[in-house]
């Protein structure tokens, strides 16, 4: 393999693997430079192709190790557990070993959203130490491949673990035998969110190109970013203080942009200003838009992208987008992921794209080939997926719930406020 690179607006090469692999290493060549993509004639990102992306000690979408993406972003209702669910079938269906969890410890519903409406074990097993392990606690789902770990929902004092508690479970999740992790979070910028976000290997920011949603994700990306520079430098005053001042006020405003900040940081300690830009260089939250009616759309969420970089200098890996597609709420009201209900639907088609470029990096025809695959391989597995049969009225809360006596809404007599519980004391 011989390739042209461009760095800098400069053609060079063609360079060898064993070439580009020692520029990789001297820094003269990252992931955001171009290479000539023989195949699709013209220029690409090297990130964009799957050979060029292993030679980058950091990527992580390959399978060869066990990589634990988290599912967040901010805003409630922008399809995170949607997306986890689908996102977590597509890769099981071409043959990766997938676990998703469901780490949303205040509204857990991934279960439901795979239509598995009594889990038999529960992230609460694992706080409540009934279970050590979290294999122990892991649930076969329809499709082979994919596991699931539920969330404990309806539990009272789970929506609060300790920060130990949550790193037992990132330690022990890196343990389990899989290829993909997918984590599915909740809405907000509580700690708890923002601790799983950071200690997945790949963070994915889901929002709708909506400016509300929007401005949601960038707080969302700030407090993450925030949350890890206090910790690294919480024991250096003097740059807590000029991070607090300047870029990350109580008000949430941002009085100057990150890049200013670390310039003020230098004047004072060099050393810390160069290992902040080295903690935000490799803090590289991954993008999805989900809900998108237009490309007009797409480019308006793309927004997002150019605040992160241009006010606190993070690039951000656009991942794909899904589309807006009513079939996604049919399968949700059915309790059934929205690729197994419809792999057809427009939706369906735009995230089979999405897992195989956007988070496999396969391009070309490759890319084409692999999307179709994911297609027939999940249109192969909803034949034999389960159907679940639904009342079509209103749920009131009673004691024949399944968490009555442990649901901090319970209130006897009147419509079920809690909606993951639905499904549940429907049946
Ligand atoms: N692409 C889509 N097209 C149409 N509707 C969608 C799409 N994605 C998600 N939805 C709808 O949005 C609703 C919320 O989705 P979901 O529960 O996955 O969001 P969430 O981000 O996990 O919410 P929360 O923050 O409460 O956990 C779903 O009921 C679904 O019907
Ligand atoms: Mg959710």
């Amino acid at each position: 393999m011989s390739v042209f690179v461009k760095i800098k607006d400069k053609q060079l090469g063609p360079y060898s693997y064993q070439e580009l692999k020692q520029l990789v290493g001297q820094g003269a060549f990252s992931k955001e430079d171009l290479i000539f993509h023989e195949e699709r004639q013209e220029w690409v990102k090297a990130a964009q192709i799957e050979e060029i992306r292993q030679l980058f000690p950091d990527q992580h979408y390959s399978a060869t190790g066990r990589t634990v993406f988290a599912v967040g972003g901010g805003k409630g209702g922008v399809g995170k557990t949607v997306l986890t669910a689908s996102i977590g079938i597509g890769l099981a269906t071409l043959g990766y070993k997938v676990v998703i969890v469901d780490a949303d410890l205040g509204g857990a519903n991934l279960h439901t959203c795979m239509g598995i409406l009594e889990p038999e074990y529960t992230f609460y097993d694992f706080y409540s130490l009934q279970k050590d392990n979290l294999v122990d606690i892991l649930l076969d789902t329809p499709i082979e491949n994919l596991k699931l770990i539920s969330g404990a929902c309806g539990t009272l004092g789970l929506a609060n673990p300790r920060y130990s508690q949550k790193l037992k479970f990132i330690n022990q999740l890196r343990r389990i035998n899989a290829d993909f992790i997918l984590l599915d979070l909740g809405a907000g910028s509580s700690f708890n969110v923002i601790d799983f976000f950071l200690a997945a290997d790949q963070g994915i920011a889901v929002t709708s190109p909506e400016p509300m949603a929007i401005q949601e994700t960038f707080n969302f990306i700030k407090i993450s970013l925030m949350r890890r520079l206090l910790r690294e430098f919480k024991d250096n005053p003097q740059v807590i203080s000029k991070l607090e001042q300047n870029a990350f006020s109580e008000s949430g405003r941002m009085a100057a942009t990150l890049e200013s900040v670390i310039e003020q940081i230098r004047i004072i300690d060099t050393k810390a200003a160069e290992s902040m830009q080295h903690t935000i260089d490799r803090f590289k939250p991954s993008l999805i838009l989900n809900m998108v009616h237009s490309q007009e759309e797409i480019k308006e969420g793309m927004a997002l992208r150019t605040a992160v970089e241009d006010l606190l200098s993070l690039k951000m890996d656009y991942m794909g987008y899904v589309d807006y597609d009513d079939s996604v709420r049919k399968a949700v009201k059915e309790l059934r992921p929205f690729v197994i209900d419809n792999p057809k639907s427009k939706a369906s088609r735009s995230l089979a794209k999405l897992i195989t470029i956007g988070l496999l990096g396969k391009t070309g025809w490759s890319g084409f080939k692999e999307k179709r695959r994911v297609l027939k391989h999940i249109t192969q597995d909803a034949k034999t997926y389960p159907a679940n049969s639904l009342k079509e009225s209103d749920t009131i809360c009673s004691v024949q719930c399944f968490y009555w006596g442990d649901c901090e809404y319970q209130n006897g007599g009147y419509p079920c406020p809690v909606r993951h519980l639905d499904p549940i004391f429907r049946r």
